[in-house]
């Protein structure tokens, strides 16, 4: 019987190998590589690119509810379109628990936003603002079983913030049923100090988002994270570090032997405090909490790339549009405590990694693939299914121009956004040919299956719970 997709002439990078050979596909998994393979019902020719696992991004928010009033501009739809075109072929957003409801009502409301409306597989973590203990005890063990084996916390913002002892009773379940913790680690109440007194001197523009989270703010809610992970002795991943000073907190933990985790984002590599002091309300289009920081930062945060601090790369894709339901509310204008925070970034995740990364010649083609798909995977238990290509995962590729050059423009992209915080940076690489479990949904740069046949993942626990040297 004919495969019913081949890959012909695939050179192949994993997260540790480079290969050439023909890629068999059936029933939406690899199921033969060799240097040879008839051709398929469908047939590509891989020559001249890269052939990748497909790019997963671990940290997303689509559709998520917030202040009244402002709308997030992606949901699933576009969200997933747009990471289809960037290379992707899993996302995984945040269900939000909402303080007085439980998860299994935030799940309910997320899986029917999703359902039928996802280009690539999705799969949820979930994000606790009110631990009771029905929500701890009875809830969480159930979830966590049935495949939401990850939940974020925060440690600030009003809606969302946990105290010490809350994020403790958080850990001590989560060490108990086997969910990864990932921590949102900036200290609400010097952040609240802060903005009151930039206030009262009325510095309210966008700029001031940067000085009221300074690296303090963001390294002394780190180190207090890992302080009460290490108490509970469990594993957390602390996400979207923004600074050398945080990176370090990590890192020592790391040495101390402790089972600490991080990710960085690409605002943190490109982008800079003075982004937020453009002119008029320009400022606006790069709120997003971390802020980003400066250019010795921004080195810093390669660091933890390269040295292994960081295990993944997600883009923190947080869409507001820069208008009225969006960045620009009445009261945003005011003041840049009510912008909302955060900055699309899912198309353009994989391009700037690869362009300033691997043609820079700061990491090598293996660490990208590691730090955009296989690392994901083993965090949030995909792997072997997702994350690398092997015979029995599914066929989720991604033919990739290491040579193409473009210039990121907002009109080209496939959000629902209406700016890019990247226009006018220059790449080379992109994606030009995404598969998702065997299906090609982008072929040569256009959609050729908007059938949206997304699924809905359900998770092992993460591999990082029973050996945190899978990765590097
Ligand atoms: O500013 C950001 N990153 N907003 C998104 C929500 C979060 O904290 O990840
Ligand atoms: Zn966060
Ligand atoms: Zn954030
Ligand atoms: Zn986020």
């Amino acid at each position: 019987m004919a495969f019913e997709l081949v890959i012909k002439n695939a050179n192949v990078a994993t997260a540790s190998d480079r290969f050439c050979c023909d890629i068999g596909v059936s029933a939406g998994k690899v199921v033969a590589m060799a240097s040879s393979l008839p051709a398929g019902e469908k047939t590509i020719d891989a020559k001249g690119l890269l052939t990748l696992p497909g790019g997963i991004d671990s940290h997303v928010h689509l559709e998520q509810p917030g202040p009244p009033h402002i709308v997030m501009a992606d949901g699933f739809e576009s969200g997933t379109l747009a990471a289809a075109f960037g290379g992707n072929t899993t996302v995984m957003p945040f269900c939000l628990q909402r303080k007085g409801h439980t998860l299994r009502q935030a799940l309910s409301d997320y899986h029917g936003a999703a359902e039928g409306n996802c280009h690539v597989d999705v799969s949820f973590h979930l994000i606790v603002s009110d631990p009771t203990s029905a929500v701890l005890g009875q809830e969480l063990p159930a979830l966590v079983e049935a495949g939401y084996t990850s939940l974020k916390v925060f440690m600030t913002y009003d809606d969302l913030v946990l105290t010490d002892r809350q994020m403790m009773e958080v850990m001590a379940a989560a060490k108990e049923t086997g969910a990864l913790v990932m921590i949102h680690a900036e200290g609400y109440d010097t952040i609240r100090f802060l903005v009151d007194r930039l206030e009262r001197a009325e510095k309210t523009r966008p700029f001031y988002h940067g000085p009221s989270r300074p690296v303090a703010v963001e390294r002394e809610a780190t180190h207090r994270a890992i302080s009460l992970a290490e108490i509970t002795e469990v594993p957390i991943m602390i996400v979207h570090v923004s600074n050398r000073e945080a990176m370090e907190e990590i890192a020592r933990a790391q040495d101390r032997g402790l089972k600490i985790f991080g990710e960085t984002c690409p605002q943190y590599l490109v982008l800079t405090e003075a982004d937020m002091d453009r002119e008029q309300m320009e400022g606006a289009k790069y709120v997003c909490s971390p802020p980003p920081r400066t250019s010795e930062h921004q080195q810093a945060c390669w660091e933890g790339l390269t040295r292994g601090v960081f295990q993944v790369f997600s883009s923190d894709h947080c869409p507001y549009r820069f208008a009225e339901d969006g960045k620009l509310n009445s009261r945003g204008k005011e003041s840049f405590r009510w912008i909302p925070n955060g900055i699309p970034g899912i198309e353009t995740r994989l391009p700037i990694l690869f362009s300033e990364g691997v043609k820079k010649g700061r990491i090598d083609v293996n660490r990208f693939v590691a730090l955009t798909s296989t690392n994901h995977a083993k965090t949030y238990g995909l792997y072997p299914r997702k994350g690398t290509i092997a015979i029995g995962s599914d066929a989720d590729i991604v033919l990739w121009d290491p040579e193409i050059r473009k210039t990121i423009r907002q009109s080209d992209l496939h959000h629902n956004c209406d700016y890019t915080p990247y226009e006018g940076l220059q790449v080379t690489g992109w994606p030009v040919t995404t598969i998702v479990r065997g299906k090609v949904i982008i072929e040569d740069g256009v959609l050729v299956d908007a059938g949206k046949n997304g699924q809905y993942l359900e998770r092992d626990r993460s591999a990082l719970l029973s050996s945190a040297d899978l990765m590097r």
